[in-house]
């Protein structure tokens, strides 16, 4: 474990580090790659992450996409201060950008129930996207058939609940470099 830890997360301990920093590096870059290659190039690509658990993720990853894009954010908010999701998805914050005619990547931190994406899927559907694909750091891999499966996964995540990494329990620990189990 990094040695700074409990500074990070105001003494609390984490059980394990599922991912280490290096782990999510390696992975992040390889998405990055099959990414840049499965867009047609001279196409407008828009990267839409879903906040606030994409931030770190998205930044780190659009990073490692080798050709140009936009990116806007989109809020959706589906869990209360819990580990429980209660099935609501409401739209806080939609992005200014036009979905129209445009290559679309959703990106999500986690996927966990479903509920997010199945909500937020149909409605996104109907705004004239040339595509719509959804790239997520981790997949729980629990959910019944998705309204939209994601083609790019970084990791089959274990049934647990994760921090770090973008990844929040009440608003904390979403500075952890790595992803732990709490
Ligand atoms: P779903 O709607 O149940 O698929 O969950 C999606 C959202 O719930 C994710 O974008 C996360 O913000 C949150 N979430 C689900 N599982 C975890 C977890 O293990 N740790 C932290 N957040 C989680
Ligand atoms: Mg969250």
């Amino acid at each position: 474990m990094p040695s700074d830890i409990h500074e990070r997360t105001g003494g609390q301990a984490v059980r394990r580090i599922i991912y280490s920093q290096e782990d999510i590096a390696r992975r992040v870059a390889e998405m990055g790659r099959e990414i840049t290659a499965w867009y047609p190039p001279g196409e407008d690509l828009l990267v839409v992450g879903l906040l606030k658990g994409s931030f770190i993720f998205l930044a780190d990853l659009v990073r490692e996409i080798a050709r140009p894009l936009h990116v806007d954010f989109l809020v959706a908010a589906s869990y209360g201060s819990g580990m429980v999701s209660t099935g609501d998805v409401r739209l806080v914050y939609d992005p200014e950008a036009s979905l129209a005619d445009r290559h679309v990547l959703l990106i999500e931190d986690i996927i966990d129930s479903g509920n997010t994406i199945n909500r937020l899927v149909p409605m996104l559907e109907k705004r004239g996207a040339r595509s719509l694909e959804l790239c997520a750091l981790l997949h729980k891999r629990i959910a019944p058939p998705l309204a939209r499966e994601a083609r790019w996964v970084g990791f089959d995540a274990p049934g647990e609940f994760l921090i770090g990494y973008g990844l929040d329990h009440s608003e904390n620990y979403r500075n952890l470099p790595f992803i732990a189990s709490l």
